[in-house]
């Protein structure tokens, strides 16, 4: 019988957050659609919840960097009216510094990281929308928020999903549909491991266990969180960060230039 939670559908459940999410979900007695490149290790996760949770768990093989696998996914979350829930999670991480970096990585990263995740996250805003009820859960960075401190691309693709995510909540806001950005800082997974890296050269202090970091996520999604950032705890710090962001608004477009640029009048 299908769930009265509906199906979640998660990209990158293979492995890291994407995995952790779909155990979490599970539990929660969501339907599964479980999406990313290896078959087998899906299969497996799909067997496993289905068994413990007595849902439904489905999986679908797409490649993100793929345009036509996009596409396939695309299509299920806009005529699969059972999908209640987009956990947008599927990224790759950065190999080294921009400055020694091969672009065609970077381009890749881009299409997985931003494309992709753009295409699933408004495909996902307006069938949920015409449906009047779901919730998005784009999967974004702390480095959204610090791109100094990291792979500048690496960064920006965050940036840009945190971007998409405060703007997609304004255009959803008189709607039932919830949309949340989760900003992990480092998390125990196998991002490093897939680029040739590891966690063991971090301070273990500043790297969050992946269990947590999801349970975290979910508590701010139920809280009706637009940014989670599961690290942080004293939460007046965002606070002054959206004053100062709000109070540029009026200054960002304006006929005159600055009188500091020493044009016109
Ligand atoms: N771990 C951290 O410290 C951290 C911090 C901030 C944000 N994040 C973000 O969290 C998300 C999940 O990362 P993770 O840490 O859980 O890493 P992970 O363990 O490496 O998992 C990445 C997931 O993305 C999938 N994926 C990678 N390339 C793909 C492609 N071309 N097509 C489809 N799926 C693809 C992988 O599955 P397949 O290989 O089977 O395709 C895997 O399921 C990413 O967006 C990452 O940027 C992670």
């Amino acid at each position: 019988m299908p769930s009265a939670s509906g199906t979640a559908l998660v990209t990158g459940a293979s492995s890291g957050i994407g995995a952790t999410y779909a155990r979490k979900l599970a539990a929660r007695g969501y339907d599964l659609l479980l999406v990313a490149r290896d078959e087998q290790r899906l299969s497996a996760l799909a067997a496993e919840l289905a068994d413990a949770h007595g849902i439904e768990a489905k999986t679908l093989r797409a490649d993100l960097s793929v345009a036509g696998d996009v596409q396939h996914v695309e299509e299920r979350l806009r005529n699969d009216p059972s999908i209640a829930l987009l956990v947008n999670n599927a990224g790759i991480g950065p190999r080294k510094s921009l400055l020694t970096e091969d672009v065609a990585y970077l381009d890749q990263m881009v299409a997985i990281n931003v494309t992709a995740a753009n295409r699933l996250a408004v495909s996902a805003a307006q069938a949920f929308a015409h449906r009047g009820k779901g919730a998005i859960v784009n999967v974004a960075s702390a480095v959204a928020l610090a791109p100094e401190i990291f792979n500048g691309t690496y960064s920006a693709s965050k940036a840009f999903v945190l971007a998409l995510t405060q703007s997609l909540a304004h255009e959803l806001r008189d709607t039932p549909v919830k949309v949340q950005a989760i900003l992990p800082g480092f998390t125990r997974t196998e991002i490093f491991d897939r680029v040739g890296g590891s966690f063991d050269a971090i301070d273990p202090a500043r790297v969050m266990d992946v269990e947590d970091l999801v349970d975290a996520g979910l508590r701010g999604l139920d809280q009706g969180e637009l940014l989670t950032l599961p690290s942080l705890e004293d939460t007046a710090l965002l606070s002054q960060f959206h004053t100062a962001r709000y109070a540029l608004g009026p200054h960002l477009s304006n006929r005159e230039p600055a009188p500091r640029y020493g044009v016109g009048a």
